[in-house]
């Protein structure tokens, strides 16, 4: 049957989720403990001193997020792989129960009609390279590189998209600036380390992917921002430029093969561990790049400083915000992947992540009616359609997330699911917001 609304009939319509934030079984069937185990034992690093030690339970609940997807009649499914899972310390043989689950998963998928779409690293370092140096240390990246090879041996034959991993930005300057994720430094110059050598790993697995020969998409997602300039005052557009670089250009400029922006180089290019032949690796060109995307904010021209370095500053707004604080403004995502598919032309683009947090409360019938998230969804979606209107290659939208999970340093204190999961009986339960999905999947949502 032919959709009603407008987008192609081949356009994926999918869910996304990571492993740490999902699995749970922290310690079984071998599996080793990653950056984010150790993070959330530590206490006072997460809301609640919650952990993902249970999480969603979904390493034995897993057909039952199955069946959800396939009543959505989701054309993918996005998931991590847990690299501890797989190489319990980061380096060596494979666990052979680790590719077990993943394998089993795989084939359910298909069985399904979903369409896995692969991640391999979405932040869950093992924790025997962080005690190496993590991603401050090159080899890390050669881990990086053995660890993806096991995936494509194992599972090659059965996954046709790939993604090395998910938002290095978060992983960089959340995990060494701020602090706020594992493993918790507070290191200017770790980060532009960090920064190097996740893209020489991504560069690194890419490569190794096409040698292998194996059919299939590759992609890097990423969470670019451009915040709007406040005013159409010139400087205040300049400001908007330079307030994107670390998080836009730092990334998809080497990928690009124009090497790391200019700006950045000027300020840190010192701290940058760059060898001969690492650019190359880097920009091996992929086949489409992964957006993230939860808001937008606005800036204007501030004095450049030591503090500063960027010369801008976030001005006040007056969108609504998600339980996250996030400014809810559907248009940004228009603008965020017109602003890539013009500077940075790739063949394909999708929304890897889109979703949004509520304070949700059940009804006395037990049902979530999360009206709230629905029309974030249905703001989104338009914006996914004006896009493509507007020229951009965007073939895909994979909602975040199919069911509550446990949301990093807020723990399980913060809902992004369009399935909530009962905290006691680990029960799922849609949300009226599931069925609108289901109804935005099948072409009536808008
Ligand atoms: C993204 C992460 C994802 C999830 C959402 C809300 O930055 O990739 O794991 O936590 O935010």
């Amino acid at each position: 049957m032919n959709r009603e609304d407008g987008f192609p009939q081949d356009f994926i319509w999918g869910c996304s989720t990571s492993c740490y934030q999902i699995e749970g079984a922290a310690k079984e069937d071998g599996k080793g403990i990653s950056i984010w185990d150790t993070f959330a034992h530590t206490p006072d690093k997460v809301l609640s001193n919650h952990t993902g030690d249970i999480a969603c339970d979904s390493y034995h609940r897993w057909k039952e997020d199955i069946a959800l997807l396939r009543e959505l009649n989701a054309g993918a499914y996005r998931f991590s792989v847990s690299w501890t899972r797989i190489q319990p310390e980061g380096k060596g043989a494979p666990n052979q129960k680790g590719l077990d689950y993943y394998s089993r998963l795989v084939d359910g998928l298909c069985e399904a009609g979903v369409e896995p779409w692969l991640e391999l690293f979405h932040w869950d370092l093992p924790q025997a390279l962080e005690e190496k140096g993590g991603w401050r240390n090159r080899d890390t990246a050669m881990r990086f590189e053995e660890y993806a090879g096991i995936m494509y041996d194992h599972i090659g034959d059965r996954v046709g998209h790939w993604t090395s991993m998910n938002e290095p930005w978060c992983a960089a300057f959340l995990g060494h600036l701020t602090g706020i994720h594992a493993p918790g430094l507070k290191d200017r110059s770790a980060t532009n380390r960090a920064v190097h050598h996740l893209l020489l790993a991504h560069g690194l697995a890419l490569r190794a992917f096409r040698r292998s020969g194996i059919k299939g998409e590759y992609g890097l997602v990423i969470n670019p921002s451009k915040p709007r300039p406040a005013t159409l005052r010139p400087e205040d557009a300049e400001a908007s430029e330079r307030a994107s670089i670390e998080r836009t250009s730092l990334w998809l400029d080497p990928i690009f093969g124009r090497s790391y922006p200019r700006v950045f180089m000027d300020i840190f290019g010192s701290d940058m561990p760059i060898e001969a032949g690492d650019m190359d690796i880097i920009s091996e060109p992929l086949d489409f790049i992964g957006v993230n995307y939860y808001d937008e904010e606005a800036v204007r021209a501030a004095p450049c400083s030591a503090q500063n370095p960027y010369g801008f500053e976030f001005v006040p707004t007056y969108q609504k915000k998600t339980d996250m604080g996030w400014e809810i403004e559907p248009s940004g995502l228009r603008r965020i992947l017109s602003y890539i598919a013009n500077v940075w032309p790739c063949k394909k683009i999708y929304v890897t992540e889109n979703g949004a947090a509520f304070p949700d409360k059940q009804d006395a019938d037990g049902i979530v009616r999360d009206y709230d998230r629905i029309d974030y969804i249905k703001g989104h979606a338009n914006a996914c359609g004006d896009a493509i209107k507007q020229g951009v290659p965007l073939k895909g939208y994979f909602l975040w997330s199919l069911i509550d999970n446990f949301e990093w340093s807020f723990g399980y204190n913060r809902a992004f699911g369009i399935v909530a999961v009962d905290r006691n009986t680990l029960e799922r339960r849609p949300k009226l917001s599931f069925y609108y999905y289901r109804d935005l999947i099948a072409g009536f949502g808008l």
